[in-house]
C-alpha cells in the first residue's frame, strides 16, 4: 500500500482549502526533518510570518507529549506544524490543544469518518479506543505576544505489522476506511478546520467549545484510571472546565487536573 501513496503537493493541498482560508499563504513541505515542531521553533520568525504551516514526509526525531517519541516513517502519515500568534496569557493557551483536537475530529468527519471518533484528554484523537492522532502544542514568549507551534501527527496508512516502536494501541485511516487514503485531501481538510477553530479560539477562548468537547469525550461519565505524576487515581470522568482542566469525580470529591494522563478504562 505504501507505494501507492500520494506524496504531499502544495497545489493538491490548496485545492481543498476553502475560500476563507486563502490567507494561508505560507505552506512548506519538507522531505525530511527532525521534527516539524522543531523546524518552526528554530526559525527566527517575526510577527508577520504567521500563519505558517510546515509538513514533512518523514521525521527523524518526531516528538510526542510527556517526552515520548512519535514514530514518523516516510510518506505514510501526516506530520504537520502550524505557527500562530496569540495575544493571550500562557495559562489561557492551555485549552488550545483541546480545540486543535476538535478541529482534527471535524476534519476527519469531513473526510468521511462519521462514527467511532472520540477524544481522550487532553488531546488524543481516538477511533474505537485506538489512537489515530496526537497533538503537541509548544509556546514561545515573544516581546508582547505568545507564539504557539501546534503539531499534529495523524496516522494515515501505516500498517500494524513491523512496528514495535509504538507501545500503545493505535489505528490509521487506511485501516478504518479500508481504502488508500488521499493524503493531500486530508491535509487540506485538516488545514481548513485548524485555521477556523484556532481563529475562533483566538477570539472567544475555550468556553465556546465545551459542549463540543463533551460530545466527543470518550471518558465522560466513565470510570477511568488517571496517572498524576507517579500516582494512580481512580475516578469518573466529568469532562473539562472552562480552563481545559480534566474533572474527575473521586472518592474525595471532584478533582481538577492540568497535567497527567488518562491510562484507560478502569
Ligand atoms: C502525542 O500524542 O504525544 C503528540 C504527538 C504529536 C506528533 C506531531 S507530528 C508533527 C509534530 N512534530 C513533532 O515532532 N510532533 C508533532
Amino acid at each position: 500500500m505504501g507505494n501507492q501513496m500520494e506524496l504531499l503537493e502544495i497545489n493538491l493541498i490548496r485545492k481543498h482549502l476553502s475560500a476563507s482560508n486563502s490567507k494561508l499563504e505560507k505552506i512548506i513541505i519538507l522531505e525530511e526533518t527532525s521534527s516539524t515542531n522543531d523546524y518552526l521553533l528554530q526559525q527566527s520568525l517575526s510577527f508577520d510570518d504567521v500563519p505558517l504551516v510546515c509538513f514533512a514526509e518523514k521525521q527523524t526525531a518526531g516528538r510526542g507529549r510527556l517526552g515520548r517519541s512519535w514514530y514518523s516513517p516516510y510518506a505514510q502519515n501526516i506530520y504537520l506544524s502550524f505557527l500562530w500568534n496569540f495575544n493571550k496569557k500562557a495559562n489561557e493557551l492551555f485549552g488550545l490543544s483541546m480545540v486543535v483536537a476538535l478541529a482534527v475530529v471535524t476534519a476527519l468527519k469531513d473526510y468521511g469518518i462519521k462514527i467511532g471518533l472520540t477524544l481522550k484528554w487532553p488531546n488524543d484523537v481516538m477511533w474505537q479506543n485506538r489512537k489515530l492522532a496526537g497533538i503537541l502544542v509548544e509556546t514561545v514568549s515573544r516581546a508582547d505576544y505568545l507564539q504557539a507551534v501546534i503539531g499534529v501527527g495523524l496516522n494515515v496508512s501505516m500498517e500494524q505489522r513491523n512496528i514495535p516502536e509504538i507501545n500503545q494501541s493505535w489505528t490509521a485511516i487506511a485501516e478504518i476506511i479500508k481504502a488508500i487514503p488521499e493524503r493531500n485531501k486530508i491535509a487540506g481538510l485538516l488545514l481548513n478546520q485548524l485555521f477556523d477553530y484556532v481563529t475562533f479560539f483566538q477570539e472567544k477562548g475555550l468556553e465556546v467549545f465545551l459542549a463540543e468537547w463533551q460530545r466527543y469525550d470518550g471518558y465522560l461519565n466513565k470510570e477511568l484510571i488517571f496517572m498524576d505524576n507517579d500516582k494512580k487515581i481512580v475516578g469518573v470522568g466529568r469532562g473539562i472546565d472552562s480552563t481545559g482542566a480534566l474533572l474527575l469525580a473521586t472518592a474525595n470529591g471532584i478533582r481538577k487536573f492540568c497535567s497527567g494522563a488518562i491510562l484507560g478504562d478502569k
